[in-house]
């Protein structure tokens, strides 16, 4: 019903010809196929080009997401990147509202809604991230602090493919830290989340949106992860920078 989905978000990390070098081992790594687990690679913006050219010249099995998007379709606005010049490049996915771009470029829910709709006004399909902070978690309102930016981030949006929507729930206090959510952590959201789905979607929509879990996710927890019912796969950072033990993963996410 739901493909299972295994996506790097490889941040500020790699340089055009590291990207390259990272991208053709994920595609050697790779090549006997992903089975029916959806891989993506997010490298940084002026990478992708790159990693788009090994994607066709290898025809690797995995697909290119951005890591950042604005919502105009061109003009003064310096530094940014439209959607339309994501869609030329070959990206087909694009990570929204990620923690690190609302704590540290301001980011609010309202953005991350127009992002959203303008990403899938070109066919990009969103990865959407939420998750709360460790103050939050210590204070037993994680559950509706997300909800309310699933809501919020939502707002409006016409999803005819479940399949082209994804989310990504990542607490912050697990990002990078070492220190990841466990398993049941995991559930407890994703399925509050999948429930928010089914009241503003209705029950098929709902089935159909994979979300990931995201945090110190490696090779080595994946797979209590994706035993939970509404984990539907993993949003990975540092781990997915080695193209080994990514694949890894990928083969966690196969069995
Ligand atoms: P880490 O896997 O490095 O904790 O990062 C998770 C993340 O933020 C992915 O978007």
């Amino acid at each position: 019903m739901r493909n299972r989905m295994i996506a790097g978000n490889w941040k500020m990390n790699k340089t055009f010809s590291e990207a390259v070098v990272l991208a053709e081992g994920l595609a050697k790594e790779l090549a006997g196929g992903t089975g029916d687990v959806d891989v993506v690679v997010a490298p940084p913006t002026v990478d992708l080009k790159g990693v788009a050219e090994v994607i066709e010249k290898e025809e690797a099995p995995f697909a290119l997401s951005a890591q950042n998007v604005y919502w105009e379709e061109a003009g003064a606005y310096t530094g940014e990147t439209a959607p339309n010049m994501l869609e030329a490049i070959g990206a087909t996915y694009c990570i929204i509202g990620h923690s690190e771009r609302r704590d540290y470029f301001g980011e609010t829910d309202e953005d991350i809604n127009k992002k959203a709709k303008a990403l899938m006004a070109h066919g990009i399909v969103p990865i959407s991230c939420c998750g709360e902070s460790l103050e939050i978690r210590e204070a037993g309102t994680h559950v509706e602090f997300v909800v309310d930016q699933i809501k919020k981030d939502t707002a409006g949006l016409e999803i005819a493919d479940p399949a082209k929507y994804v989310i990504a729930y990542e607490p912050i206090w697990a990002i990078g830290t070492g220190k990841t959510a466990t398993a049941d952590d995991a559930q407890e959201v994703c399925g509050a989340i999948r429930k928010t789905l089914v009241e503003i979607f209705g029950e098929e929509t709902a089935a159909g949106i994979r979300v990931l879990y995201g945090g110190s996710a490696n090779p080595s927890n994946i797979a209590g992860f994706l035993e939970k019912e509404d984990v539907d796969g993993a949003l990975v950072g540092g781990a997915s920078l080695k193209a080994d033990g990514f694949a890894d993963m990928v083969r966690s996410a196969m069995a």
